[in-house]
């Protein structure tokens, strides 16, 4: 595998992002500063990407030509190549469960055993557009993530682009609050609506901005949360107080068992499993206290 850090993968990756999207200049201008300060571009293509930062549509690839400078390399973005690398990514979420343990590990790898069994497939799927929270979040989650799990961080920056990010939008806005609604992403990589089909289970990658509150709720789907990240405040039932735990200690929510996370200083990220009754919608359960819960810092030390 690539041993160049996750973090200026996803800078190459990000130097790709389509263009016309809102905002794609000024995220290939910042991942370009990314790489120019890890020395890895000069400072006559840091001043293309400048020039170009306010200019969405425009193409760097041209004027980096015309300075005699090279464009950045494209991955293979055919169906099976990206297969390759969702399979690599999958492989890397199934050894880093097996690395845990607690309730529902067992049953989220045995939903995911027929996908790592299979031959990669061409993906079902194509790959979303740009997500304004993975662009703003992903490489602070994976910086820290890398510091201890190299190849899972690197794996999951080779592949984000290839998944399509949802930032989801069937919650009532005045139950889940605004901060919420705006400020999480998540991708699936197996399930009903993921590259990689399974009718009644789900298996992706979820992420959330930081200091953000996920008031209370609860689903049918007995779910498995393997954070990557943390420190992070959680709690199981309403009006209840928060424990913070630490990055890598997976938290089971049993069928309709309520469960809020606030979210720390770090972006928390996490692989996520449903393991049946996936279709069934989620609900948000009310509590009093979510004014003072969204006011709350989450100290980074406290872990
Ligand atoms: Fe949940």
């Amino acid at each position: 595998m690539n041993r160049e850090p996750a973090s200026l993968i996803l800078a190459r990756q990000t130097l790709l992002a389509a263009l016309g999207l809102a905002g794609s200049g000024r995220q290939r201008y910042a991942a370009a500063m990314t790489l120019f300060n890890a020395g890895k571009m000069d400072d006559q293509a840091l001043e293309i990407y400048r020039i170009c930062s306010p200019l969405d549509q425009e193409d760097p690839a041209p004027l980096l030509a015309a300075a005699g400078l090279a464009a950045p390399a494209h991955p293979d973005e055919s169906d099976l190549g990206r297969g390759l690398r969702l399979k690599t990514l999958l492989a890397e979420c199934d050894r880093y469960l097996a690395s845990l343990s607690g309730p529902g590990i067992a049953e989220v790898r045995a939903g995911l055993a027929p996908s790592l069994a299979a031959r990669a497939e061409p993906l079902l799927r194509p790959s979303g557009g740009a997500n304004v929270v993975l662009a703003d979040h992903l490489g602070a989650a994976l910086t820290a993530l890398e510091a201890t799990h190299p190849e899972l961080a690197q794996a999951i920056a080779i592949t984000a682009a290839d998944l399509e990010w949802i930032t989801y939008g069937e919650y009532p806005p005045d139950e889940i609050g605004t901060d919420f609604l705006t400020g999480h992403a998540y991708a699936e990589m197996v399930g009903p609506e993921g590259p990689l089909f399974a009718e009644d289970y789900d298996l992706g990658i979820f992420l959330i901005a930081p200091d953000v509150l996920y008031r209370d709720h609860h689903h049918p789907a007995p779910e498995l949360y393997a954070p990557l990240t943390g420190p992070h405040g959680w709690r199981f039932g309403q009006n209840d107080p928060l424990t913070i735990k630490p990055a890598h200690v997976p938290v089971w929510n049993p069928p309709n068992a309520p469960h809020m996370t606030k979210v720390g200083p770090l972006p928390f990220l996490c692989i996520f499993g449903w393991t049946k009754d996936v279709q069934l919608p989620a609900k948000v359960l009310p509590a009093g206290d979510w004014p003072e819960l969204e006011k709350l810092r989450i100290a980074p030390e406290q872990s």
